[in-house]
């Protein structure tokens, strides 16, 4: 019998928490791995990301293990792990990355070359990132350890701060690094489209770059609310669809200096329904001339449920000659999360990011993920933690 449990995939709209097979040192392909370490997981965050299989709106394939914001204790380690041992505290980037290809070597590791045999770049319990298998479960199995995982200073800290800490293996690099390539620097206006983990994370991000105001849209008002309790300005996109004209209301002026896509393809209109191209096209419009647009939003190659023909495999109507036009430089793709983990975990370990706080996490027990699924699903201005060995209730 399996010790393992993990929330496995079911059918657009469902997701359960069943036995799973316990992880071992091997790739997807069966290969056996000697760089790899086991982790008992102490924590582990369902994302926006997951949200996006779970309504059916990629080609995820019924049973695959979700998961990929993974915070993990060693309990065993591959004969070829050098800098690791049974009982560090780590987290876990969601890139898989091998640390010896092209890509990772000029740390893009968010589309390393060999993880994936598919396309470039490998994560966990993720359509289409090389079949490694997720995390939201008791145990999970990462590979090249050495390079991937970063070990946390002191285990007591660490698990005081845990929380926080959790939001290292995805949510917090994503925000920063869009915050990063939308150019944000001391006194930048900024505006943020979403009012989700991620957009707060990006949110966060951008004051402690130094932005002098950080704007936030969105159409959910309970997560306005908390956004504008956590110090950012709200700006609540169902009350008109001029967003340049609501932003001037705040600086005087319609144009921000960086922008940040924390929305992604399934983007809502002003009049409800989808339209995949609206963020971007707003990014184009409301940022300076020779002002960087942050994409951290996913955008995909296939989507079963897409609005119409040419949005099915990822064609939007963007006017992208109004981008041109302005001169703006744009920033997509999966964030290499190695590139910034180590600092912004300083950076909460003294206390200079609250990003718990921030994105509202509620820790949960993994059993309880099918109601956190859907209550984040619905809107909720939470980010849910799932706790499945009772570590983190009792630190
Ligand atoms: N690039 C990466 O490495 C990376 C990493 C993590 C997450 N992501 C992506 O980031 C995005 C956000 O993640 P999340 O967890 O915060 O998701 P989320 O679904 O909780 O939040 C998205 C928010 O966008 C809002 N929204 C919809 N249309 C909008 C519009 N036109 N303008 C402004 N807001 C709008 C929604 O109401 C929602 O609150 C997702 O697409 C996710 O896949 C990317
Ligand atoms: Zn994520
Ligand atoms: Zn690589």
């Amino acid at each position: 019998m399996s010790s393992n449990r993990g929330v496995v995939y079911i059918e657009p709209g469902k997701v359960e928490v069943q036995e799973i097979a316990d992880p071992t040192m091997a790739a997807p392909d069966g290969r056996k791995l000697e760089h790899g370490v086991i982790l008992k997981v102490v924590s582990t965050n369902i994302c926006g990301s997951d949200q996006h299989m779970v309504r059916g709106r990629t080609t995820a394939p019924a049973g695959l293990v979700l998961g990929h914001e993974i915070t993990g204790e060693v309990i065993e380690v591959g004969s070829d792990v050098e800098m690791l041992n049974v009982g560090d505290i780590v987290s876990v980037p969601f890139n898989v990355a091998c640390g010896r290809c092209r890509c990772c070597k000029e740390q893009d590791t968010g589309v390393c070359l060999t993880v994936n045999p598919d396309r470039a770049g490998g994560a966990y319990g993720y359509v289409d990132m090389g079949g490694w298998v997720g995390g939201q479960a008791r145990y999970v199995m990462v590979p090249y350890a050495d390079f991937n995982l970063l070990k946390f200073p002191d285990r007591d800290q660490a698990l005081d701060k845990i929380t926080d800490l959790t939001m290292l293996s995805d949510i917090l690099p994503t925000g920063f690094h869009g915050a990063v390539k939308a150019g944000v620097g001391v006194g930048s206006t900024v505006y943020v489209a979403g009012a989700g983990p991620v957009g707060l994370a990006a949110a966060a991000s951008a004051q402690i770059l130094g932005a002098a105001v950080v704007m936030i849209g969105d159409f959910n008002k309970e997560r306005l609310q908390h956004a504008a309790n956590m110090g950012f300005v709200p700006i609540d996109l169902s009350k008109s669809d001029r967003l340049g004209e609501m932003i001037a209301e705040i600086t005087g002026s319609p144009e921000v200096d960086a922008a940040i896509d924390a929305v992604g393809f399934e983007a809502r209109g002003h009049s409800g329904g989808e339209q995949p191209a609206i963020v971007l096209n707003q990014m184009m419009d409301i940022t300076r001339v020779a002002g960087n647009i942050g994409i951290p939003g996913l955008y995909v190659t296939e989507d079963p449920g897409a609005v119409d023909e040419a949005a099915k495999v990822g064609s939007l109507s963007l006017r992208f000659g109004q981008g041109w036009a302005k001169a703006q430089s744009f920033h997509t793709g999966q964030t290499p999360v190695l590139k910034y983990n180590r600092q912004l975990m300083q950076a909460i370990l003294h206390d200079r990011l609250p990003i718990a706080k921030i994105v509202n996490a509620q820790v949960i027990s993994l059993e309880d993920a099918v109601r956190g699924y859907e209550e984040f699903d619905h809107g909720a201005a939470k980010k849910f933690v799932l706790d499945p060995h009772g570590m983190l209730k009792a630190s």
